[in-house]
């Protein structure tokens, strides 16, 4: 009985394809769509976090463990495991590191291990150019980013695709030189968007069609009074943005309402604990938008409020995707698992 397992490293992602940023924003609108239909399995995040409650885990760190079952033409299972260090800039390293199994749906044994850092960072991405694309007007041209780390940049390339009518960004980091940093390599790789980095949010989100925050803030930093009409406003982390966001907006469309409900570190999931949503003010997941149940923006008016908490499935995707090409190729290094 022998068994090979492939192990794909940083580089042999690059080369299959891992920055796609189209084919990525194809997959998590797959793995969205599939979760509609009902061909995935999504466990709920087993979070490991240092200190005592979540605000902790934003200073102390985390590993969350993300198993999953993706159908449909992927038809793979496997787990996101994402070490989340929030001091590593201190170190010069990223935030997340994020590992990836697969394992065959038939057999169960692990086909391959990955490097999922840049599968998780592309995907949350994606995540939010799909929001931007349902949920944004069709003629936005300003936008904010909140948070000029890592998921900042892909929402950006995402937000690029989906919405080429965006012509000015403001860049908001509470390091000021992490801002300026975002504004200046975006200006070398876009050259046709104005670029702004901001000391303070408020001026720049009231200009907004397209607020995104991507933080580690524990304490709302966008307030309801700032949100112009028409506008999307995007949580795609914690306690970002002031629940008076999420009582003034039109709808709240999220991702994952179970996933959300379960991690409890949103806004709109602190309401709900708290009693104040109950699950019919959600007014769609991304995928039943998709699959056509439910409208996404349907006038140029509305304030629409996205969350965000993000599944091991939408990384079990893009690795597959990987993975086949990997096989097809001959890339990666085959480990003997069982001699
Ligand atoms: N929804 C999802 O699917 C999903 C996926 C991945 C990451 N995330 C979340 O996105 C967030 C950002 O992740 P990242 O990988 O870009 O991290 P990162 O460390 O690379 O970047 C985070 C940035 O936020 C800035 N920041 C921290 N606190 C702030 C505050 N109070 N106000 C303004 N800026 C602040 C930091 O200075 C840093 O530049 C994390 O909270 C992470 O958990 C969400």
């Amino acid at each position: 009985m022998t068994h090979e397992l492939l192990f794909l490293n940083n580089k042999d992602m690059e080369k299959l394809g891992v920055n796609d940023m189209k084919a990525t924003i194809h997959d998590v609108k797959r793995a969205y769509i599939l979760t509609e239909q009902g061909d995935v399995l999504v466990p709920g995040k087993c979070v490991m976090r240092w200190g005592t409650t979540p605000e902790d885990e934003n200073v102390y760190g985390r590993i969350n463990a993300m198993p999953g079952m993706i159908g449909g033409e992927y038809n793979m299972a496997g787990i996101k495991w994402i070490g989340s260090g929030p001091m590593n800039y201190k170190k010069g390293l990223p935030r997340a590191s994020v590992t990836v199994i697969l394992n065959d749906c038939d057999t169960k044994l692990p086909v391959c291990i990955a490097d999922g850092t840049a599968v998780s960072a592309k995907r949350t991405g994606a995540s939010g150019g799909v929001a931007m694309e349902l949920l944004s007007r069709k003629d936005a041209s300003v936008m904010t980013i909140c948070g000029a780390g890592a998921q900042g940049r892909t929402q950006l390339e995402a937000a690029l695709i989906v919405r080429p009518t965006i012509k000015t960004v403001y860049v908001y980091d509470i390091r000021p030189e992490s801002s300026e940093k975002f504004a200046e390599e975006s200006r070398a790789k876009y050259p046709d968007v104005k670029f702004v980095p901001v000391a303070d949010p408020e001026q720049a989100v009231r200009e907004s069609d397209i607020t995104v925050c991507v933080t580690l803030a524990n304490e709302p930093i966008v307030h309801s009074e700032w949100l112009k009409k028409g506008c999307l406003l995007m949580n795609m982390a914690d306690y970002e943005v002031s629940k008076n966001c999420v009582r003034k907006a039109s709808k709240i469309v999220v991702d994952n309402w179970e996933t959300i409900k379960h991690r409890l570190v949103s806004t709109v999931a602190i309401m709900a604990h708290e009693g104040e949503i109950k699950d019919e003010d959600i007014h769609a997941q991304l995928g039943e938008i998709l699959c056509g149940k439910k409208c996404g923006r349907e006038n140029d008016e509305e304030i629409i409020y996205f969350n965000a908490v993000g599944t091991g499935i939408l990384d079990l995707a893009v690795t597959t995707r990987c993975y086949k090409k990997a096989l097809e190729e001959g890339i990666g290094t085959k480990l003997k698992y069982w001699e």
